[in-house]
């Protein structure tokens, strides 16, 4: 990592301990519509059954995704850069057991995924659920993770859809990328603001074309298996105004890559 990337990841980290518990609100109390309503479902299918698989939850904030998977069975690791946010996970709510079977287990700890404390080939999978548009470079990260997961071990990414996502404005978030600006890593400073909340810290967004993605996982050992872009049905864009208005098209994609 070159001294402007370390740079940007520690005011990266610095703004994510001023938002920890800005974040645990919004995903405890489920305010994040696009989330309980569309990618949470999405980023669950993609994983499939997980029972026994050893899962490494990459920038796991609170921890609702690592505990999800542990109540199927997983048995998961949680890590983040943000000590507020390995706090509350570490004090989080368990989740229910499913009936018929014992739950995994769940443990987290506080690194950055670029430079994780795990043994090579230690899991099965590894899910970065909206994390990669909050690395200012992603390359260390995709290598950790090819470090870390053993042969035909799988990656599950979702983060914002370079084509679509813009700038959050009063009408939404997603239109048409300038041609020009979209091979450049292109950074959106905002709050976040979900549900009527503000986030108290600005956060940069890091956008990167889809070459970017084919290129450094394949660098790093990975072959693609899928490309998926959650969106809404055409029966929420119909009927429901805050889809139709705000987020008619897909705001994130989901990459799936299988680790040679
Ligand atoms: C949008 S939040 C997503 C958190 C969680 N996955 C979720 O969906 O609620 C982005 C997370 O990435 C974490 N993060 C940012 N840079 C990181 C890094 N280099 N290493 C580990 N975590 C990082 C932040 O602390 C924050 O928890």
């Amino acid at each position: 990592m070159d001294d402007a990337s370390r740079a940007v990841a520690k005011l990266t980290r610095e703004r994510w301990e001023a938002n920890a518990e800005y974040w645990v609100k919004v995903i405890r109390e489920r305010r994040d519509r696009y989330r309980t309503e569309l990618t949470d479902q999405a980023v669950l299918d993609a994983i499939g059954p997980c029972k026994g698989l050893r899962i490494l939850d990459a920038g796991c904030g609170e921890g609702y995704l690592a505990r999800a998977l542990a109540a199927q069975g997983a048995d998961v690791v949680g890590i983040d850069a943000s000590q507020g946010l390995i706090d509350a996970a570490q004090d989080g709510p368990a989740d229910e057991e499913p009936p018929g079977g014992p739950a995994g287990s769940v443990s987290f700890a506080r690194a950055s995924v670029d430079a994780m404390p795990v043994a090579d080939q230690d899991f099965d999978l590894v899910v970065c659920n909206h994390l990669f548009s909050h690395l200012h470079d992603p390359s260390g990260a995709i290598h950790e993770f090819g470090r870390v997961l053993r042969s035909g071990g799988r990656l599950v990414i979702l983060t914002l859809h370079p084509c679509f996502y813009i700038e959050d404005t009063e009408h939404g978030a997603t239109g048409s990328v300038p041609a020009a600006q979209y091979f450049a890593a292109r950074g959106v400073d905002q709050r976040f603001q979900v549900d009527g909340l503000e986030s108290p810290s600005m956060i940069t967004s890091w956008l990167r074309p889809l070459e970017f993605y084919s290129g450094t996982l394949r660098d790093a050992g990975f072959v693609i298996a899928d490309l998926r872009e959650p969106h809404p049905t055409a029966e929420q864009v119909e009927n429901d105004p805050w889809w139709r208005e705000g987020f008619p098209t897909a705001m994130f994609m989901l990459l799936v890559a299988e680790r040679r």
